[in-house]
């Protein structure tokens, strides 16, 4: 019998498209989307949905047990913007909803486990340029603390309960089908609808700020990868470290102008660009290539092509 699947957070930026996905490979009815709220009609007819408060132990064992899930996708989170502003509230979601999952996986209520974790693991003494899988972190955020605990955690429930869950250190995320909210990288989404619909973007973070980013089609087809791959072939329990591209507001608009000569760029700093000069400018990923054989497809002008072209058919 093939397996069934759950994933928490279903409809933010990632999850709607991981849904999407995991319904294209495995049907429909194999994989139950939940959320604290509903999604897009899109998601919304697509198959199963439950609403779940991911902090939740017993409504989430609850839902485990009556769709008998094998596996779990835990994509709920509050980001690294919001999680300045809510630093219990983002501790205690980041956290808890985790050791939910791992909780289910090591009572053999589940089989495995993806978690994504985040450049937000390392901080400002990291060495900034490729930024290797081991290396100095002390993340200096909410966000990156919750995410840097939870690879500790990750890590101890595969050595300690031989739990089976697999993680990787997402870059900034970029996509067309969902807003992602709450993020210091959204400025690198918000950037392209501002093109199409105002031919103006005001940015947040400094022109020259590099930070690690990749196209969400890589971003799912990684996730993919990770969880088909053999487990005697994963030496990484904490998360792999995983990379496409880096660029800073200046190329990104530079990028854009290629296709919307008249698009202007200027800038109205906020407090996210301390966050930003906290992460990696680039981010090394041998591990993930030789692990499970990674390796990107989407650079920036690919990137931008697809995202002008699908915000200009649906905006
Ligand atoms: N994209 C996330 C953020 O900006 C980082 O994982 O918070």
């Amino acid at each position: 019998m093939s397996k069934t699947i759950l994933i928490i957070g279903a409809c933010g930026q990632i999850g709607t498209e991981l849904t999407h996905a995991l319904r294209k490979k495995f049907g429909s009815e194999k994989v139950v989307a939940s959320d604290i709220r509903e999604g897009n009609d899109a998601l919304m007819n697509s198959g199963p949905f439950e609403i779940l408060d991911a902090t939740d132990y017993d409504a989430m064992e609850e839902i485990v047990a009556y769709w008998e899930i094998d596996e779990v996708y835990l994509m709920a989170a509050m980001l690294s913007a919001t999680a300045e502003k809510f630093p219990m509230r983002a501790w205690n979601l980041n956290m808890n909803s985790l050791f939910n999952v791992l909780n289910l996986a090591k009572e053999r209520k589940i089989e495995k486990v993806f978690w994504p974790s985040s450049i937000a693991v390392f901080g400002p003494h990291t060495p900034k340029t490729n930024t290797a899988q081991q290396t100095i972190m002390e993340p200096s955020t909410v966000y990156g603390i919750s995410k840097q605990s939870g690879e500790r955690w990750c890590e101890y429930y595969h050595e300690k309960f031989g739990v089976d869950v697999r993680s990787l250190r997402y870059p900034g995320l970029i996509s067309w089908k969902t807003m992602p909210g709450g993020g210091t990288t959204d400025y690198a989404v918000e950037i392209y609808h501002e093109a199409i619909t105002n031919g103006t973007y005001s940015c947040f973070l400094n022109a020259d700020t590099s930070l690690p980013m990749m196209y969400m089609d890589d971003a799912i087809r990684a996730t993919l990868l990770l969880m088909e791959s053999d487990a005697a072939n994963l030496k990484i329990r904490s998360s792999y470290n995983l990379a496409a591209m880096s660029f800073t507001p200046t190329e990104i608009a530079a990028s854009i102008q290629k296709k919307i000569p008249n698009f202007e760029i200027d800038y109205t700093i906020d407090f996210r660009q301390a966050i930003a000069d906290s992460w990696p400018n680039s981010i090394d990923d041998t591990n993930a290539q030789e692990d499970w054989g990674w390796k990107a497809e989407f650079d920036l002008e690919k990137t931008t092509n697809e995202m002008l072209n699908n915000l200009r058919a649906t905006l």
